[in-house]
This record gives C-alpha cells, structure tokens and sequence, in this order.
C-alpha cells in the first residue's frame, strides 16, 4: 500500500481558499476606513479647531470687549440649537469698525458689499461641535437647568479659536445625567464664564435669598428649585435616543 501523500487537500480546502482570498483583500479595507472613521474629526474630537473663514475671536470679542454669549447665540435659553449669528450682527459694530479689515472679507461678501457672487450668503462656519444624528441634544433644556456653556464647552472667552473642548460621548454625558447636581449654577449665570459662586451676597441676590437663608449644598437645593427629573429618566435610554 502507497503511503498517502503529505499534502492531501480536501475539498473544503477550495472553499477555505476563496474565503482567505477574500478575507486577505477585505480586512485592510475594512481597517483603513475604521481607521479613517476613528481618527475622523467628528469621533476623535476634542481639541478640534477648524480654521474659520473669519478669524474672530471669542477672547477678544467675548472676553475682552465682555459680549455677553447671547448678543450672539440668541436661541442658545429657548431653543435646541445655539446657532451662529448672522452677518447683521456682526455689522452691528464692523460697518465702522475696522470696516475694510481684510479679515472681514467673507463677511462682507455675505452683507453684500463684496464679492457679488456672494451677496446674501451665509458666512460658510465650520462646525466645531457634532453629536451624531442619532443623539438627540437641546440647548434651552441644559442652560434653563443652570448649567453653564463652561461645563461643555470650555473657557470660550480665552479662546482666540474655538475647539471642542470635552469629548462628547456617550459616557461623558452620562456622567453628568447620573449625577447633575455639582454642575448646577444659578440660572442667571450660565454665560457668566468666571462664575465661582464663592460671593455669597451675589449668590444670594441670584437666588432671591439672603445670604443668611443660602442653602448648605447649592446643588441639592437647586435641584429641587428647577424640577429636574429623576436620573432614572435623565438615564433612559429614549432619553436621548428617540
Ligand atoms: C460677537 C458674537 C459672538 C459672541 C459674543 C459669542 N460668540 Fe460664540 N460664536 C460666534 C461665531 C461667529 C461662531 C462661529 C465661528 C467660530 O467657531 O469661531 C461662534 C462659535 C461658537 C461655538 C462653536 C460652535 C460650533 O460650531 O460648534 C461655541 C461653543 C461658542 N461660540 C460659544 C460661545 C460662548 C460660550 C460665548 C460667551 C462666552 C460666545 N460663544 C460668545 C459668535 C459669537
Ligand atoms: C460690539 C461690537 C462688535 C461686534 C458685535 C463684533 N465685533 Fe469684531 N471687533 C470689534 C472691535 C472693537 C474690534 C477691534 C477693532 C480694531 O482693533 O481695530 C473687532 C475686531 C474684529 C476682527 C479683527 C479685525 C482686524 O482687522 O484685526 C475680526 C476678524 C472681527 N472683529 C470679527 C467679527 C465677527 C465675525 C463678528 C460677528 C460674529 C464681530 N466681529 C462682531 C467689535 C465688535
Ligand atoms: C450640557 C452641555 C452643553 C451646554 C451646557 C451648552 N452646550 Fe453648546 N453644544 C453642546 C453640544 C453637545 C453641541 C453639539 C450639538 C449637536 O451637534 O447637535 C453644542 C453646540 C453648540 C453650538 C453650535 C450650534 C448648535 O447649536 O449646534 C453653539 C454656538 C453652542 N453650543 C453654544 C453654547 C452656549 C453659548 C452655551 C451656554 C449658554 C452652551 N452652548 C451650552 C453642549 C452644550
Ligand atoms: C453637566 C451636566 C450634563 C451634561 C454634561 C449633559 N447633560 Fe443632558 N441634562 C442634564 C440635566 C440636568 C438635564 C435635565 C434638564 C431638565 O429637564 O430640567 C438634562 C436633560 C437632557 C435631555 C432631555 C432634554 C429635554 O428636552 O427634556 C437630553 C436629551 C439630554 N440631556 C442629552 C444630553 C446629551 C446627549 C449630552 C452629552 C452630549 C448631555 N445631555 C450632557 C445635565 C447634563
Ligand atoms: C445622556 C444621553 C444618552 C443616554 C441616556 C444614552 N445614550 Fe447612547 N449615546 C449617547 C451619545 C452622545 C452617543 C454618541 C457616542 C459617540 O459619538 O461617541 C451615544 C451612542 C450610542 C450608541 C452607538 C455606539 C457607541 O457607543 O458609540 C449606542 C448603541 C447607544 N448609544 C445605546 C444606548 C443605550 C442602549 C442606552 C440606554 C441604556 C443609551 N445609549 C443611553 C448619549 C446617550
């Protein structure tokens, strides 16, 4: 009797090729777009600052000069999105301020005094922050809760350019949700930046107290003050997927 060969290929052995063939050609397009996926801006975000077609600067404009957050993001307390400020606003001050400065071109060219091709254009900003679609976020719910821009945003006013500042993450907005009451803040102060709540006759004025009446445990109290619902719910997940 022959000795069987070394090599013997069963048939099974045809179908395991095709799928190492094709494995081998699948796995690194299927890296290099996880890669590409995971490394992208939108995932892999904080500290992201896109370059801006107008240089403005939130430290000079809101820090220095001290514009209150809202002259700008007008809907920020009663809608779900902040939104930017439209060219109007900025023409406020900039049709004689620095009114020819070359790095106002894209606004001008917005207003109409530009380029024509332009004319009536939004500024083209690029977006710093981006939750997925799938999230659902509200603005006007988070600040009416006495919570500050600082808390997700950053120091905003020290920023020459913004970026984003936090990771916004599923385990990060949790981490909040499980536990809000440390962030909470009078509801007045939440564009107040450099708030510290260590001036208590403020504080109390903020609160309608006085400072004799000031709650031990600010969070606590506010809590209860502005109703916020159960972490049970603020947990859920139809919270925020809906
Ligand atoms: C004079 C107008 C103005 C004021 C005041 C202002 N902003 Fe802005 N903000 C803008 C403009 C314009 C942009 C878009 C360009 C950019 O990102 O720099 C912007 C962008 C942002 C963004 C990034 C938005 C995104 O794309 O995700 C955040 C966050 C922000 N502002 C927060 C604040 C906070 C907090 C304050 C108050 C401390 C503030 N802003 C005050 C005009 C303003
Ligand atoms: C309340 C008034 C005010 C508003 C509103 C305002 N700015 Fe300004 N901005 C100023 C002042 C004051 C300066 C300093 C001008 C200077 O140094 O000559 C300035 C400077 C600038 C500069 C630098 C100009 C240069 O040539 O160095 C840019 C860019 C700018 N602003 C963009 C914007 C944009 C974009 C908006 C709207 C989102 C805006 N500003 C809204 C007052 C304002
Ligand atoms: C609890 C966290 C939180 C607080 C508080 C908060 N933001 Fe935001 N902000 C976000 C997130 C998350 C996004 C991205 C939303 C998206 O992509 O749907 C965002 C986006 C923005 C944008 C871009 C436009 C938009 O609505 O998507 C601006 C401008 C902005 N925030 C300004 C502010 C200002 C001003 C305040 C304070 C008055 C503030 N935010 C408070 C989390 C917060
Ligand atoms: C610093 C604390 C804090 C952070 C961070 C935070 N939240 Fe919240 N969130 C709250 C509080 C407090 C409420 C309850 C507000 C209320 O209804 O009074 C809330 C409410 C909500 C609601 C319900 C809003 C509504 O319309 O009833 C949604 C949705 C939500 N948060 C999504 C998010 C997402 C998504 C993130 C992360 C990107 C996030 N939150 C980060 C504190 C936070
Ligand atoms: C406070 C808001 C919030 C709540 C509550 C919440 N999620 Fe999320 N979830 C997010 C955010 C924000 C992201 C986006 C994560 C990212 O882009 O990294 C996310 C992403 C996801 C994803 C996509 C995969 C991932 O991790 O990126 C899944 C799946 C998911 N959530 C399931 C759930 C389930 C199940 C629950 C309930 C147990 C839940 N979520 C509760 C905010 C929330």
């Amino acid at each position: 009797m022959s000795e069987r060969p070394f090599f013997v290929f069963p048939k099974w052995s045809d179908w395991l090729t095709k799928v190492i063939v094709i494995s081998t050609l699948i796995i690194p397009v299927y890296l290099v777009i996880l890669i590409a996926y995971g490394c992208s801006a939108r995932t892999l975000n904080v500290n992201y600052a896109p370059k801006q077609p107008v240089p403005y600067s939130h430290a000079f404009h809101a820090g220095k000069l001290g514009i209150n957050c809202e002259y700008c993001h007008t809907d920020v307390k009663r809608a779900a999105y902040a939104a930017l400020p439209p060219t109007q606003t900025c023409l406020n001050c900039h049709s004689l301020i620095a009114a020819k400065s070359r790095k106002l071109q894209a606004i001008r060219n917005s207003y109409g005094t530009g380029k024509k091709s332009l004319a009536g254009m939004s500024v083209p900003w690029i977006k710093v922050d981006d939750l997925p679609d799938y999230v659902y976020f509200n603005h006007e719910a988070h600040v009416n809760a006495g919570i500050s821009c600082l808390v997700c945003h950053g120091k905003v006013n020290e920023m020459t350019r913004v970026y984003q500042a936090k990771p916004f993450n599923m385990a990060w907005c949790l981490n909040c949700h499980r536990n809000p009451a440390p962030y909470l803040r009078p509801r007045n102060e939440v564009t107040n930046l450099n708030w510290t709540g260590k001036n208590k006759v403020k504080l109390a004025k903020d609160l309608g107290l006085t400072v004799a009446t000031l709650p031990h445990n600010l969070g606590k109290y506010l809590l209860k003050r502005y109703h916020i619902p159960s972490v049970k719910l603020l947990t859920d997940c139809e919270t925020c997927h809906h």
